[in-house]
This record gives structure tokens, sequence and C-alpha cells, in this order.
């Protein structure tokens, strides 16, 4: 059976650099709260009309598959997350198949949600295909365009200030050489706090989960409007909202248990990894679990404080950064983790 392993990989961010001090001009917050709060300093937002998730997730597939050394052509599957797609459908996975010039290969495209957990959720994927020998090279893309869908009045200042937009990608390919790549994945999810860290309106749930339908942007109308109704755009509930402090709670108490669990399935230690690399959800949250894995600060990697959480796009834009600046070498071992809306979480263990 051959094994999985990051052939190639690259990150690409928006030129547009937006200061805790930018988002001062549109609502009621300060550079301190959020940088005490979450230690962001400033993220990046798309140019308008011009960039889109599916077009950073081109330039970063881009970077990932000349750094893998082989040609687009030579992908056989796709496999694209992101929770701000280009269009509610198709996914962005065939928009991206077409931008990088092989829909001729008619190779599939698969699009996947899972949040922050999206580009872990994606690896376990992925590293099963590879293991079961049904695809070689696979591309698989995180990217975000948060800009696009905040709420920037100072209603949204508790969701808006923290998200930012960018893409990272990766070449999953196979190997015969075993103790390489990806020794371990573990996905999870909780589907009762589903709604504690959402974006509901639009869609398609008409009320039903909620006592009280209206406070969804419920509509009588007998057919249609209950998609987005007026009531949604007039009261402001096409928005992401968040129960920070729950995400909080149960981030911090997640993200070392299941980096524990790939540790025990590949019989590691916490002392034997090199380097994590968490989803970048609020520096705090980082912080609190490398104190709770007893790591040193060179065996992390954080750039929240540049970029503010990509959601899917966080950990292998972190990662690329990490490898750029030749902070991993061939070898060492590398623990992924993230945790997000669903709630779901999830973790992997790589030999470089
Ligand atoms: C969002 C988060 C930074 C908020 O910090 P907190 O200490 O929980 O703050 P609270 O939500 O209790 O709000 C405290 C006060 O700050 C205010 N506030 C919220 N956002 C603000 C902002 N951007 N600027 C200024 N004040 C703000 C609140 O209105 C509240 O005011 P009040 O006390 O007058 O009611 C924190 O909960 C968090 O980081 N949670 C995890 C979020 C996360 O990681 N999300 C991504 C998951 S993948």
């Amino acid at each position: 059976m051959p094994s999985a392993y990051i052939k190639g990989i690259g990150f690409y961010v928006p030129a547009n650099i937006v200061t805790n001090k930018d988002l001062e001009r549109h609502m009621d917050t300060t550079d301190e709260w959020i940088q005490e709060r979450t230690g962001i300093q400033e993220r990046r937002y798309g140019t308008r009309h011009q960039e889109t998730t599916s077009t950073l997730g081109t330039e970063a597939a881009k970077k990932a598959i000349a750094n893998a050394g082989i040609e687009p052509n030579e992908i056989d599957l796709i496999i694209f997350a992101t929770l701000s797609p280009d269009y509610y459908f198709p996914g962005c996975g065939v928009l991206l198949q077409r931008q990088l010039g092989i829909n001729k290969t008619e190779i599939p495209c698969l699009d996947i949600r899972n949040q922050c957990s999206g580009f872990v959720y994606g690896l376990s994927i992925a590293d099963a295909y590879i293991r079961s020998g049904m695809f070689k090279n696979i591309l698989l893309v995180g990217a975000e365009t948060h800009s696009m869908g905040l709420d920037f009045s100072t209603r949204g200042r508790n969701v808006t200030v923290i998200f930012g937009d960018g893409a990272g990608a990766v070449v999953i390919s196979a190997t015969d050489e075993h103790f390489r790549g990806i020794l371990a994945t573990k996905i999870h999810a909780n589907g009762e706090f589903a709604e504690e860290l959402a974006m509901i309106n639009p869609g398609s749930h008409g009320g039903v989960h909620a006592a009280d339908p209206s406070i969804y942007g419920y509509n009588e109308a007998e057919y249609g409007e209950t998609f987005i109704s007026q009531k949604m755009l007039d009261d402001g509930m096409i928005f992401p909202n968040m129960n920070g402090q729950l995400v909080f709670k149960n981030a911090v108490a997640k993200f070392p248990e299941v980096i524990g669990e790939v540790l025990q399935a590949s019989g590691l230690e916490k002392s034997d990894i090199d380097l994590l690399v968490c989803h970048q959800a609020n520096l705090r949250i980082s912080q609190f679990v490398q104190k709770a894995m007893g790591l040193r600060d060179d065996q992390v990697w954080n750039n929240i404080q540049k970029y503010g959480n990509t959601t899917a796009a966080s950990i292998p834009i972190a990662l690329a950064e990490a490898v750029e600046a030749g902070k991993v070498k061939k070898g060492d071992l590398i623990s992924l983790a993230a945790f997000g809306s669903g709630f779901t979480w999830g973790a992997a263990l790589i030999r470089w």
C-alpha cells in the first residue's frame, strides 16, 4: 500500500492589507481590544471584483504544483475546502480546474465544507484515496474570501475583526517510502453546537431548527422567499454569528485531545513533535494549546498576527510559510490541528 506525502506546497494572500486602525473607521472597536483578545494586527482583503475564493485558490495551487515539480495536468483529483465559495453551487473545485486550464483532463473535483477544519478533513480524505491506490497526485486547496460577507457595522464587530482572506494549497502524492508523509489523521464533529458559530441565512432551513422560526428570517409566502427573505436583508440576518466564549472553551479542550489521538495512533509522544501548526483561530487559543502540549515558542508557527483567521486556508498558509522560512526539514515531525464551526475538529501527524 502506498503512503501519502506532501510533494508540493504554496500559499497566496491578497496584497491589500487592512489594519485594526482601518477597521476602527467602520465600527466601534480599537486596535488595543483586537490585539489583546486575538493577537491580530492586520489581515488581507481580496481586491473587489478581481479576486475571489477560487482565484486566490488558483494562485496558491499554481505555487504548490510548481513546488511539487509536476505539470497541472498530472493532478488526478482536486479537493477544495472553503466556507466562502464563489457560488452557492457549483463549488469552487470546478472553477479552480478551469482556471488551472486542466478542465480537458476531466478529473473529479470534490468540494468540502468543514469550515476551519476543512484542510485537516481534506488531508484525511486525500490520505485515504492515495493509500487505496485510486489517485496519485491530489491537489488540496483551502481558500476563503471572508471580506465580501462580513458585517462592517458595530453589530458584527466580534466576528468581523477576526477574519481575513487567503489561500493555501498542497499536492499530496503517493510514495513507497513508508514512515514518511502522513502518519495519522483523526477527524471529529459534534452537531450539538451547529448554530453557535454559523452563517444561518441565506439558507434552505425554513426556520425548522428554531423554536421561533422568525428569528431565522422565516417567511410565510406559499412558495419561495424562504432561502432569502426581505426580513433577513432588512434585519441584517445574513451575516455569520459566533458565541465566542463557547468556541474558545471547546477549542482549548479539543485541540490537545485530538493531537494526543494522532500521537497515540502513531506510537509517538508530545516531545517528538518538531513543529505544531494549529489552525489560526485566535493567538490566545494557540498559546493555550502550546502550553498544554508543553512546547517551546520555536516549536509552534503562528501568523494570525498578519493574516487574521483565514478558516480553511489558515493551516496551509502557515505550513507553507514555515517551509519557506526553512523551519521544516526532511524527517521533522509536524502536527497540524484544527477546530471550528460545526463543531468540527481534527489533527494530522506528518513525517516531512
Ligand atoms: C471573540 C472573542 C475574541 C471575544 O472575546 P471575549 O473576551 O469572549 O469577549 P466577549 O464576547 O465576552 O465581549 C466582551 C465585550 O467586548 C465587546 N466586543 C466584542 N467585539 C468587540 C470588538 N471587535 N471591539 C471592541 N469590543 C468588542 C462586546 O460587545 C462585549 O462588550 P460588553 O462587555 O459591553 O457587553 C473570544 O471570545 C474568542 O476569541 N473566541 C474564540 C473565537 C474564535 O476563535 N473563532 C474562530 C473559531 S474557528
